[in-house]
């Protein structure tokens, strides 16, 4: 079985798709057929990898128009289907070359928010509601696929899920000592214009359910005015 690829290349400000057809491998991953290309075939293919287990967050692509981790993403389920797959660098986000993205701003932003536990309260029992969505939110890999799918992302100063995901987890923690601080900086971030669409639910890899915590984010607003 042939794997049919069309992968959107850049470089120098120039984009375009070039084919490729791999020969299918038991268990190959998006990953592993893009290095198969990279050895075989084209060896300026250009991408991002680092763990291959689903932990670094840096191989996430598109694949047919959706945000994948390309190192976890079977290749066998598209291959039944016969057609070309699209394989395309995430959106939202400025490419640098084929496959690769500036990822800096993210933790830009991340520095710019101060996301990291401002007071640090010792011996304090969390209650295993709330350790359940701070422990989801702190499994956030940073891999920007629901940063790259979210369509209020374009809107200037839309904080966007990851950053809302957080704002929620230091929102809830009992060892923050700056909650007020996160509600305003959700607020100045347009919390309220999150169409609740689902799409960063629907695409994060990690079920963290930015959508989710968006809503409880919005009702902790409302429970506290
Ligand atoms: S639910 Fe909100 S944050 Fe998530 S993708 Fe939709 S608009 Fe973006
Ligand atoms: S919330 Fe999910 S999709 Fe968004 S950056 Fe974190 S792991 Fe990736
Ligand atoms: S290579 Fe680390 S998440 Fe895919």
């Amino acid at each position: 079985m042939q794997l049919k690829l069309r992968i959107r290349r850049h470089k120098e400000g120039k984009s375009w798709y070039d084919s490729f057809s791999v020969p299918y491998e038991e268990g190959m991953t998006f990953l592993s057929a893009l290095q198969k290309i990279k050895e075989t075939q084209d060896e300026t293919l250009t991408f991002r990898h680092f763990c291959r287990a689903g932990i670094c967050g840096t191989c996430a692509i598109y694949i047919n128009g959706f945000p994948k981790l390309a190192c976890k993403e079977q290749v066998l389920p598209y291959l039944l289907d016969g057609e070309e797959i699209t394989i395309e660098p995430l959106k939202n986000l400025r490419v640098i070359k084929d496959l690769v993205v500036d990822h800096e701003v993210i933790p830009k932003k991340m520095k710019e928010l101060s996301l990291w536990i401002s007071e640090n309260k010792e011996n304090i029992n969390i209650d295993p509601e709330v350790s359940k969505y701070i422990e989801s939110s702190a499994d956030c890999i940073l891999c920007g696929a629901c940063h790259s799918y979210c369509p209020q992302i374009l809107e200037e100063d839309y904080a966007g899920p990851l950053f809302f995901a957080k704002l929620y987890r230091f929102s809830v923690d009992p060892r923050e000592g700056k909650k007020q601080l996160r509600k305003l900086q959700a607020l100045s971030g347009r919390l309220y214009h999150c169409l609740s669409c689902n799409k960063c639910n629907n695409v994060c890899p990690k079920e963290v359910e930015p959508a989710t915590l968006i809503r409880k984010l919005m009702l902790m607003d409302v429970d506290s005015a």
